[in-house]
């Protein structure tokens, strides 16, 4: 596996590839590598001839209290995972090296981002959608894989491409799991050992809203009974929100439009 830190030597790689007509899968993270990434890196290395993975923690996509200088970081465990599941070039560049002069243009999100984490973090997709352009432009990936744990980034960064048609695919792979059914996530080293018990009952939760469509499409009932059964469950109240949207456009679901959208959120692939 090669390890690259400079934009001119990740170039001169990529034309390599491009030369021999490679297909070039692209996994995009901000590492501290669990199974998520992995399953990524599986489904890039299945379809495609060479895997890049870039590790990058994004300045642009934190908001000023969030947590870009706690976020954990371990780069030694990263390069191992990633040898050892078959990346074939790591791409680790320092913030001075995705920005070196201040933007004199900006991207900014219009659509998709008025609820859920758009709202709570205001700016967060833009920051994303800017790294993701510019990593787009050197790696110029064949196929590009996002986990389904993340949908809202999954719409805007589909809709960002199809937008500048940016010539890469956006492949979605289902979310990896802990065995108590809570997503696979970096940040779940945050959790306190109460806290991380607990989140179980997010999955739980998902599994009892889709058992109860079967029964009624009463949004607003379905909404009350989760809220209802995850406040029971729990000690800690930091819930920021638990609503559902139709997909892609993250509007306001209809009770006709539940059955589309809650199987996305709860992580059924959808067709190719
Ligand atoms: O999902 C993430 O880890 C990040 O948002 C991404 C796509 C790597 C952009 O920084």
């Amino acid at each position: 596996m090669k390890i690259i830190r400079s934009r001119e030597m990740l170039a001169a790689e990529i034309k390599g590839y491009q030369k021999k007509q490679q297909s070039i899968g692209f996994v995009p993270t901000m590492g501290y590598l669990h199974e998520g990434h992995l399953a990524l890196v599986a489904a890039a290395k299945q379809e495609n001839e060479i895997v890049v993975m870039s590790i990058f923690v994004n300045p642009a996509q934190f908001g000023p209290n969030e947590d870009l200088e706690s976020y954990p970081r371990d780069e030694v465990h990263d390069r191992k995972l990633a040898e050892a599941n078959g990346v074939d070039l790591l791409f680790i560049p320092s913030v001075e090296v995705m920005y070196p002069e201040n933007l004199t243009a900006e991207i900014h999100v219009k659509q998709r981002i008025s609820v859920l984490d758009g709202a709570a973090r205001p700016g967060h997709f833009d920051g994303v959608v800017t790294v993701l352009a510019k990593l787009f432009h050197l790696v110029q990936p064949t196929n590009a894989y996002f986990g389904q744990k993340d949908a809202q980034q999954v719409a805007v960064v589909e809709g960002f491409v199809a937008d500048y048609f940016f010539p890469v695919t956006i492949r979605v792979i289902p979310t990896v799991r802990e065995q108590d059914g809570l997503a696979k996530s970096s940040r779940n080293v945050y959790l306190t050992a109460q806290e991380r018990k607990e989140a179980a009952v997010i999955h739980e939760a998902l599994v009892k809203a889709r058992e109860q469509l079967s029964k009624t499409r009463d949004r607003e009932a379905i909404l009350a009974n989760i809220r209802s059964f995850i406040d029971k469950q729990t000690t800690h109240h930091g819930m920021v929100y638990l609503d559902m949207y139709q997909y892609p456009s993250f509007e306001a679901v209809t009770d006709w439009m539940i059955r589309l959208l809650l199987p996305f959120v709860y992580n059924i692939r959808r067709p190719d």
